[in-house]
C-alpha cells in the first residue's frame, strides 16, 4: 500500500489534511475532517473504557500551558532535546539522527552522542535531503523541542506549550494523593493536546507537532505493590529486547506470554502488565497484530526520565515506528518536584504494626550557636538536623563539622544536644514509583486507517475498501433506496432518523446506482450498509411511519443488510435492524452468524 493513496483518500473524504491549507499549510499540523474527528473520538473512548474505567483509574484534566519552574525541575529544559544538523548552502534544518537512519543500515541513531552523529555524517558522506549539498563537518547541535511563550503581558513570565500531559499530572500529585486519600496503588488519566517543535515533521500524523497523548500514570509503592497479572496472565506479546537488537543484524523476536515475559525477567512486572493492556487495546481498535510488536529502548535512546521502556510500534511499508511508550519511571518525576517545589510528594504509608524504633535528634544550643553564627544560626542548625539523620558517627567525636553554602564549621559536640531517642512510628513516608503507558493517539488513527486500507476488485470494478473495526468506524452504517421514488425515499430517511435516534451512527444516500453508494461507503470504511428496496415496499404495502396508528407497531417489512468486506447480503426485518446493528457494532454477533445472504444487488 502505498502512504500517498491513504494520504489522498483521508483528504479527499474527510479523515486529515494539512492545516490551513489556503495559507500554504504549516508543517506538522494537522486537521480533523468530520470522518477523521469522529474516528479519533471514537479511539479515544475506547482508550478511557480500557485504560480508566476497566482498570478503575480516574481521569483529569490540566492546562496546556505551565510555567518555566514545571520543566526546570522535570529536566525537559535542559535535556529534551533533538539533534539537528542545518546546511550551509540551503540553511535548511535536518535531524541528524534521521539522516544517519535513512541514509545507512543504523536504526534507532537516537542512541548515538551529537559527536558520534557528525562523525556518522562525515563517514558516510550524508547530503542535505533538500539541495545534496554535503554535511560533512557542519555541526549537530543539541536543539530543545520546548514551544516557549509569555504568560502575561510584558515582562511577563515565560511558560511553555506541555511537551507531554504526564507532567500536568505529577504536579498536581499533592492533591490527587489527598483525593485518593494517600492510598497507593493509584492511577490518573489524561487525554489532551502536547507540543513539541518537531525540526522536520514527518509521516503525516506520525511525527506533528501538535499531537494528542493518552497517558496514565499509575502510581505504586515500588515495595508492596504487584499488578493482578492474572488479569493479562495469557495474551501473547511479540518482544524485541535491547540485547536482541544490539547482538544479531536480523530482527530476531521473543515471543512470549504476559507471565512468562515476568516469570523470565524479560520485562518488568508493572510493565509486561500493560504490555498486555496495550496490545488487547491495540487489537481491540483494529491495528494488524501481524504488524505489531514491543521493542525495548536501548540504554541511549531512553527518555532522561526512564529506568526502562518499551515501545509499541506499528509497521508500515516496512518501516517500524513508535505508538507509545510503556516506561517506568521509577521516583524520577515526584522526587524532582519534591527537590523544586515547596510542596511534599510522598505519601504516608502506615504501617500495619506501629514499630519501634532507634531516631538520632539534635536540639542545638542557641545561646551558643547564636553568637556564633548570627543570621546563620538557623541555617546551621538545620544542617546539623540533617547530619544527625544521616550520619550518627559525625556525633562521636568532641566537634562536629557541618557545611552551609560551601562554607564548613565546626560546631563542639555537647552544644548540638545530639541525642538517639527510642520512638514509635505508625508509619513512613514513601515517595511513589510512577509505570506510565503513553499512547499517541494520532499515531494509532493513523496506523488504524493505514492497517485498514486495501485495494480490490468487486464484480469486475475496483474498488477501495477501509476495513474500519466496526466499534470506531465513524459512519456504521449508509441507508439507501433502491431508487428515490415510490415511496422507497421516504422509508429510508425514516429508517435513517430512526437509527440515528438509537444512537447510531447512519448516513442517508440516494445519489447515483446502488454500487457506487456501496464503493463510496466502502472507501470511507463504514461497516454496513441497509437497503430498502421493492420487497420491501411489498412488504410494507407502502407503509410509512406517520401512517401507522403507532409508532411502536411493528411495520413488517424487510430491507437487504449488506457488510463491506465479504459484500454479501442478508435480508433482515426492519424492526430488527436497530438491536441487530448495535449487536453488530458492540461485537455481540457477527455477521456470519446471521440468516443465509441475498444475492448483491
Ligand atoms: N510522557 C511520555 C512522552 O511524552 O513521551
Amino acid at each position: 500500500m502505498s502512504r500517498s493513496n491513504l494520504v489522498e483518500l483521508a483528504k479527499r473524504r474527510g479523515y486529515f489534511f494539512q492545516s490551513a491549507g489556503a495559507y500554504g499549510g504549516v508543517s506538522g499540523f494537522y486537521t480533523y475532517g468530520p470522518q477523521g474527528a469522529t474516528l479519533k473520538d471514537n479511539v479515544e473512548d475506547a482508550w478511557r473504557e480500557r485504560f480508566g474505567v476497566q482498570e478503575g483509574h480516574r481521569e483529569i484534566d490540566a492546562p496546556t500551558v505551565m510555567p518555566e519552574a514545571v520543566f526546570e525541575a522535570s529536566g525537559h529544559l535542559d535535556t529534551f532535546d533533538d539533534m539537528l544538523v542545518a546546511c550551509p548552502e540551503c540553511g535548511a534544518s535536518h535531524r541528524a539522527d534521521h539522516l544517519i537512519e535513512d541514509n545507512t543500515d543504523i536504526e534507532e541513531a537516537e542512541s548515538f552522542a551529537p559527536e558520534e552523529i557528525a562523525d556518522l555524517v562525515a563517514e558516510h558522506d550524508i547530503q542535505c535531503p533538500n539541495c545534496g549539498t554535503e554535511l560533512a563537518g557542519e555541526p549537530v547541535e543539541e536543539f530543545n523541542l520546548m514551544f516557549e511563550t509569555n504568560i502575561g503581558p510584558g515582562d511577563a513570565s515565560t511558560g511553555y506549550l506541555r511537551p507531554e500531559t504526564a507532567q500536568g499530572i505529577f504536579v498536581e500529585f499533592p492533591q490527587l494523593a489527598e483525593y485518593a486519600r494517600n492510598q497507593l496503588p493509584f492511577g490518573i488519566t489524561q487525554i489532551g493536546k502536547a507540543y513539541r517543535n518537531e525540526i522536520s515533521p514527518r509521516n503525516s500524523l506520525v511525527r506533528t507537532r501538535e499531537f494528542t497523548q493518552a497517558e496514565l500514570e499509575h502510581f505504586v509503592d515500588p515495595n508492596e505493590d504487584e499488578p493482578l497479572i492474572e488479569r493479562v496472565a495469557d495474551v501473547e506479546l511479540t518482544l524485541y529486547p535491547a540485547e536482541k537488537q544490539a547482538e544479531s543484524e536480523e530482527t530476531e523476536y521473543v515471543t512470549r506470554t504476559v507471565r512468562e515475559a515476568v516469570d523470565e525477567g524479560l520485562v518488568h512486572e508493572w510493565v509486561a502488565y500493560y504490555l498486555g493492556v496495550g496490545k488487547q487495546w491495540y487489537e481491540s481498535i483494529g491495528v494488524d497484530m501481524d504488524r505489531f510488536r514491543f521493542r525495548q529502548h536501548l540504554s541511549g535512546e531512553l527518555a532522561h526520565y526512564a529506568a526502562d521502556c518499551w515501545d509499541a510500534e506499528g509497521e508500515i511499508d516496512g518501516d517500524w515506528y513508535e505508538l507509545a511508550g510503556f516506561a517506568y519511571r521509577s521516583d524520577y518525576d515526584l522526587s524532582k518536584h519534591d527537590e523544586y517545589s515547596d510542596d511534599d510528594f510522598t505519601v504516608f504509608k502506615q504501617y500495619d504494626e506501629s514499630k519501634v524504633v532507634e531516631r538520632a535528634t539534635v536540639d542545638p544550643d542557641m545561646s551558643y550557636l547564636g553568637p556564633e553564627f548570627g543570621g546563620g544560626a538557623a541555617d546551621v542548625a538545620a544542617e546539623l538536623e540533617l547530619l544527625a539523620e544521616r550520619d550518627r558517627a559525625a556525633f562521636e567525636d568532641e566537634a562536629v563539622t557541618v557545611s552551609v553554602d560551601g562554607e564548613e564549621h565546626e560546631i563542639p559536640t555537647e552544644k548540638t544536644g545530639f541525642a538517639v531517642e527510642e520512638v514509635k512510628e505508625t508509619g513512613e513516608q514513601i515517595m511513589p514509583h510512577v509505570i506510565e503507558p503513553s499512547i499517541g493517539v494520532d499515531r494509532a488513527v493513523y496506523t488504524v486507517l493505514v492497517h485498514a486500507y486495501s485495494e480490490d476488485e468487486v464484480e469486475g470494478e475496483q474498488r477501495t475498501r477501509l476495513a474500519l473495526d466496526p466499534g470506531v468506524a465513524p459512519t456504521f452504517v449508509g441507508v439507501f433506496p433502491l431508487m428515490d421514488k415510490d415511496g422507497m425515499g421516504e422509508l429510508a430517511r425514516e429508517l435513517t432518523d430512526e437509527l440515528r435516534a438509537e444512537g447510531l451512527a447512519a448516513t442517508y444516500d440516494d445519489s447515483g446506482n446502488i454500487g457506487r453508494r456501496y464503493r463510496r461507503q466502502d472507501e470511507v470504511g463504514t461497516p454496513f450498509c441497509v437497503t430498502v428496496d421493492y420487497d420491501s415496499l411489498e412488504d410494507s404495502e407502502g407503509q410509512r411511519a406517520s401512517e401507522r396508528p403507532s409508532g411502536d407497531e411493528p411495520r413488517g417489512y424487510t430491507v437487504t443488510l449488506r457488510e463491506r468486506d465479504s459484500t454479501e447480503q442478508v435480508r433482515v426485518p426492519v424492526d430488527d435492524l436497530p438491536d441487530l446493528l448495535a449487536d453488530l457494532r458492540e461485537g455481540e454477533t457477527t455477521f456470519s452468524e446471521l440468516d443465509a445472504p441475498a444475492a448483491e444487488q
